[in-house]
């Protein structure tokens, strides 16, 4: 199957607005739904949003967040009587669609609004029109669409209005619609896997222009169900509505091209490269850590999204001091020298583990680093002081601490990087078969790769092996294929 990604695709520039201003209100009260995304609107409850169906149900003096897809005067007025504090998330093309016809019908022009009625962007649309009276034949017309009907339909129907009516004006298609709408038409491929919710107009509209067998994905589940489907065509195309986000996009490319959204690494074999060599084991973790960033590298250029590796285990404290304290000092090193690199490559840096019986300057490092490169989606987790049966326990005493009794998802919600999706793939270097108390919970259903290959040898061609093997794995998770 070849994966086609096509472009233009995904988040349009007003949608990423409205997103950015309801992100940065969290926890405040959004009219209707922001943006027709699951995603999306998710992440805003996780932030203690709150989503109500009517401007009356906010209390006077709140934040209120309007939709994308616009709200009436009316509301308008009644927010203003409520005295709201309106962030107003309308995107531009949208408002674009109420002036016009607002425009029409300040002159006198009877309206026709062409889109679906029971959508919130349609009845936005018609709180402008003062006189909503039906034209009579002849008469001359103003014509406004919803933004995210197909171009052709618009032109189409807007030929058979000119067979009746005078049309002065037509208004409402959104380009950055029409530009996604066009590159699916010009598909040439077997299917297209349209990634978005199905209540998302424009999502359903991708569909509905494609000249190939389309699919709907919402969530990773629906994508992982598809691709088994999808790998019976020969070209596959996928694209993704105007409010579905990027990073679902990359996951879900990668999911059909069977590349792991997260791998996790024993970086196993540092000390017997070094003495192989004749030189302490110190020499071994230091070129261990230079292969790290080699391998960030290569894993960034494959699409991986989350990279863990295990630098050192609560274990690991029983090793000679010389050899603690040359890594302590290791770690604090490449985090001072490799800041500035993890910023330029969008990295962000996060440690797992206990972090509170580090020494003082790493601790200040590790804080300083993850501070700097917060804002990033790529991520590096390292597991500092790790142990995958401590990290259990830490959670169980959250859980025990907090008094609720605790389900296997609100649990997971305890582990040190709750956030970060399980790994799919766990690779160990240096000879090894086993797991080493490195991420117990998380790799419940990871798949294992193992290779004799000493972690400081560890090349792009030993990565792809892994990625390859993986590729041609059955990952059932306890169910059937
Ligand atoms: C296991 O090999 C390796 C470690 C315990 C240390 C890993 C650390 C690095 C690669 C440095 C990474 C740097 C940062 C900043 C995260 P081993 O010593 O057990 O090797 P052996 O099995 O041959 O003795």
């Amino acid at each position: 199957m070849e994966i086609v990604t096509l472009d233009p695709h995904g988040m349009c520039s007003g949608v990423r607005s409205a997103i950015a201003k309801a992100m940065s209100h969290g926890g405040a009260y959004c009219l209707h739904q922001l943006v027709h995304n699951e995603i999306v609107l998710g992440e805003l409850l996780a932030l203690g949003s709150v989503f109500v169906d009517d401007i009356e149900k906010v209390p006077d003096g709140a934040t209120v967040i309007f939709p994308a897809h616009g709200v009436t005067p009316e509301v308008r007025g009644r927010a203003a009587a409520k005295r709201l504090s309106v962030v107003d998330g309308t995107c531009p093309f949208v408002a674009r669609a109420h002036r016009a016809a607002r425009r029409f019908s300040d002159a006198g022009l009877p309206v026709v609004v062409l889109g679906d009625p029971s959508h919130t962007e349609v009845q936005g649309i018609l709180g402008e029109i003062a006189d909503r009276r039906a034209p009579r034949p002849g008469e001359k017309i103003g014509v406004v669409s919803q933004t995210t009907m197909n171009a052709d339909e618009v032109a189409a129907e807007v030929a058979r209005l000119r067979e009746k009516f005078d049309v002065a004006g037509v208004a409402g298609i959104c380009t950055a619609t029409k530009e996604r709408q066009d590159a699916v038409r010009e598909f040439d491929g077997d299917a297209i896997l349209v990634l978005g919710s199905r209540n998302s107009a424009n999502t359903r509209r991708l569909c509905e222009v494609a000249r190939c067998p389309a699919y709907i994905a919402s969530n990773m589940d629906d994508v992982v169900k598809l691709r088994e489907e999808m790998e019976r065509y020969g070209k596959v195309g996928v694209t993704s509505g105007a409010s579905t986000p990027e990073r679902f996009f990359e996951s879900a490319v990668g999911c059909l091209r069977r590349i792991p959204q997260h791998v996790a690494i024993i970086m196993d074999g540092n000390g017997r490269w070094a003495q192989s060599r004749g030189r302490p084991r110190g020499f071994g973790h230091a070129a261990g850590a230079g292969t790290l960033m080699r391998a960030l590298g290569w894993l960034g250029d494959r699409g991986i999204r989350y990279v863990t590796v295990y630098a050192f285990s609560t274990e690991n404290w029983k090793r000679p001091e010389s050899e603690v304290s040359g890594l302590m000092g290791l770690f604090s090193t490449m985090l001072k020298s490799k800041a500035s690199e993890l910023v330029g490559n969008q990295v962000r840096l996060r440690v797992a583990g206990r972090r509170g019986d580090l020494p003082r300057p790493l601790r200040d490092a590790i804080a300083d680093v993850e501070r700097r490169t917060a804002s990033f989606e790529r991520q590096l987790i390292v597991c500092l002081n790790y142990g995958g049966r401590a990290e259990i326990v830490d959670a169980a005493n959250a859980a025990i601490a907090r008094g609720e009794p605790v389900t296997e998802e609100t649990f997971r919600r305890l582990l040190y990087v709750p956030d970060v999706p399980d790994p799919d793939l766990v690779i160990r270097t240096g000879g090894e078969r086993r797991t080493s108390n490195f991420l117990l919970w998380e790799s419940a259903y990871a798949e294992y790769h193992f290779t004799d290959t000493l972690w400081p040898d560890f090349s792009e061609r030993d990565l792809d092996e892994a990625l390859g093997d993986y590729s041609s794995r059955d990952r059932r998770k306890g169910g059937l294929s």
